[in-house]
C-alpha cells in the first residue's frame, strides 16, 4: 500500500505565526515549492529548501521590479509600511539591472563597512544609555521592562539617525513612526501619514545638506557620485529612506528574536557569557536560528523557470522562505538546536545574490553590541511572562515579537 504524507499543516493561522518551523519542515520534505493562496487574497509560489531558495535569490529570471514584470501587481506590497502612498516604490529592492546596479554602486560609496566600523563607539554609547532608561523604567514601576520597546526597537532607529545626519530635535518624529510600525496591531494607526512626513522632511534636509554639506550618510548619498553620476535629490531621498526602513524592523528583529534565544536556552546564554569571543559567531548561529526576515521581499518569473523540479510558469509571483531555508537538515545538522558555536555560515538570513543586505555590517555590529551589552550589565535577564504568551507579529516579510516583557538581573543565571 502507498502510505500518503501526512496532509498539509494549515499556514498562516495562529498556531503558525508563532511557530511556522515544523511547517516548513513539512513543506520542504513534502512540497518544497508550494503554491499556495496568501492571507492577502494572492495565489504564489513559496520555496523552503535551503538550495532551492539560494538559486531563486541569484536567478536573474525572476524579477523584482513589478512594474514591467506583473503589471497586474497591487503596490504596497512590499511590506514597506505607507509606500503606495509615500511615492517611494522606485527603491532597491523593486529594480532590477541596470537600474538596480547603477543605484546600489551608488549608495555602496556612501554606505561602506569603514564609515559603518567608525561607529562602533557611538552604537555602545546608544546601547547604555537605552539601557540606563530601560533600569529607571523597571525601578519606578513593577521591576519589569519591554526590551522591544525600551532596546530593541530604539536602537537601530537612532544609530540610522545619528549616522544620517539627522538633528537631535528633529528625531522625535522618527521614533513615532518607528513605535507606530512597531505597535501597528495595536490599530494605533497613522503609520502612513508618518511616512510621508519622513519623505518629506529627508527630502527637504537632502536638498539643504546639498547647499550646506556635513559629515554625514545625507551628504554621502548627495555626493556619491559614478563617473560624473549623481543621485537625484529624489533618488537620495528614496535610498535614505530604504536604508531607515530596511535597517529598523530588521535589526529590532534581530535583537528581539535573538534575545528571546538565549532567554530559553539558558546553557547557550550561559556558554557565551564564559565565553564572549563567541559573540560574532553568536550573532551569526541567532540570524540563521530564528532570523529577522522570513520571506524574501517579491520576485515574479519573467520565463518559465525550473526550481527544485517543479515548473513555475512566466509571470507568477515568488517567495523565498528564508527562514525555512535555514533549517533545512540538508544544510545544517540538527537545524532545530540552537548552537552558538556552529559554523552557521552559509545562512540566508540577509540574502543572497545582487540584493544581498547592504546593510549587513551594521546590522551585525548592532546585533553584537546590542547582545553584548544586554549580557554584560544584566547576565541574569530573565523573561517575564511564559514565552508561550508572547505576541508575533502576522506579516509576511517580517518575523518579531510585539513585546518581550523582562526582569533585568546584574547577577548571572
Ligand atoms: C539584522 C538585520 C537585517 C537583516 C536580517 C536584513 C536582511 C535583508 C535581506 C534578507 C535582504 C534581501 C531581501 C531580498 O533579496 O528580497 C536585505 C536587503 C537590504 N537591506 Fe538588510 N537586513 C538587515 C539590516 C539592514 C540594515 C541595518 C540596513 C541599512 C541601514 C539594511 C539595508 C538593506 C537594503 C538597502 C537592502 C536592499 C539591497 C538591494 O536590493 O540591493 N538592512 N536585507
Amino acid at each position: 500500500m502507498t502510505e500518503h504524507p501526512a496532509p498539509p499543516p494549515p499556514l498562516f493561522d495562529r498556531v503558525f505565526i508563532n511557530d511556522p518551523y515544523p511547517a516548513y519542515a513539512w513543506l520542504r520534505e513534502h512540497s518544497p515549492v508550494h503554491r499556495t493562496r496568501l492571507p492577502n487574497g494572492v495565489e504564489a509560489y513559496l520555496v523552503t529548501r535551503h538550495e532551492d531558495v539560494k538559486a531563486v535569490l541569484a536567478d536573474p529570471r525572476l524579477s523584482k521590479n513589478a512594474a514591467t514584470s506583473f503589471p497586474g501587481w497591487q503596490p504596497g506590497r512590499t511590506g514597506i509600511p505607507g509606500e503606495h502612498r509615500s511615492g517611494i516604490a522606485a527603491h532597491l529592492l523593486n529594480l532590477d539591472p541596470p537600474d538596480h546596479t547603477r543605484l546600489r554602486r551608488l549608495v555602496s560609496k556612501a554606505f561602506t563597512p569603514r564609515r559603518i566600523a567608525e561607529f562602533e563607539p557611538q552604537i555602545r554609547r546608544i546601547a547604555d544609555e537605552l539601557l540606563d532608561a530601560c533600569e529607571r523604567t523597571a525601578r519606578d514601576g513593577d521591576g519589569t521592562v519591554d526590551l522591544i520597546r525600551g532596546y530593541a526597537c530604539p536602537l537601530p532607529v537612532a544609530v540610522i539617525l545619528e549616522m544620517l545626519g539627522v538633528p537631535p530635535e528633529d528625531q522625535a518624529i522618527f521614533h513615532d513612526w518607528a513605535f507606530g510600525v512597531v505597535d501597528r496591531g495595536s490599530g494605533r494607526g497613522g503609520v502612513g501619514r508618518s511616512v510621508k512626513r519622513i519623505r518629506g522632511y529627508l527630502r527637504e534636509t537632502i536638498h539643504k545638506k546639498r547647499l550646506n554639506p556635513g559629515e554625514d550618510l545625507l551628504t554621502a548619498l548627495v555626493r556619491a557620485s559614478d563617473d560624473g553620476e549623481h543621485l537625484s535629490e529624489d533618488e537620495a531621498a528614496s535610498m535614505a529612506f530604504i536604508l531607515l526602513f530596511a535597517g529598523f524592523e530588521t535589526t529590532i528583529n534581530l535583537i528581539g528574536n535573538g534575545t528571546l534565544a538565549l532567554l530559553t536556552h539558558p546553557e547557550q546564554r550561559a556558554r557565551l557569557l564564559a565565553d564572549p569571543a563567541l559573540l560574532d559567531n553568536a550573532v551569526e548561529e541567532l540570524l540563521r536560528y530564528d532570523g529577522p526576515v522570513e520571506f524574501a521581499t517579491w520576485r515574479f518569473t519573467t520565463e518559465p523557470i525550473d526550481v527544485g523540479g517543479v515548473r513555475i510558469p512566466a509571470g507568477e509571483p515568488v517567495l523565498a522562505v528564508l527562514a525555512a531555508a535555514d533549517r533545512d537538515p540538508a544544510r545544517f545538522a540538527d537545524p532545530d538546536v540552537l548552537d552558538l558555536g556552529r559554523a552557521a555560515t552559509g545562512h540566508l538570513a540577509l540574502g543572497h545574490g545582487i540584493h544581498f543586505c547592504i546593510g549587513a555590517p551594521l546590522a551585525r555590529l548592532e546585533g553584537r553590541i546590542g547582545f553584548e551589552r544586554l549580557l554584560a550589565r544584566h547576565p541574569g535577564t530573565a523573561l517575564a511572562v511564559p514565552a508561550e504568551s508572547l505576541r508575533r507579529h502576522s506579516g509576511l516579510i517580517m518575523r518579531g515579537l510585539y513585546e518581550l516583557p523582562v526582569r533585568l538581573a546584574p547577577e548571572g543565571p
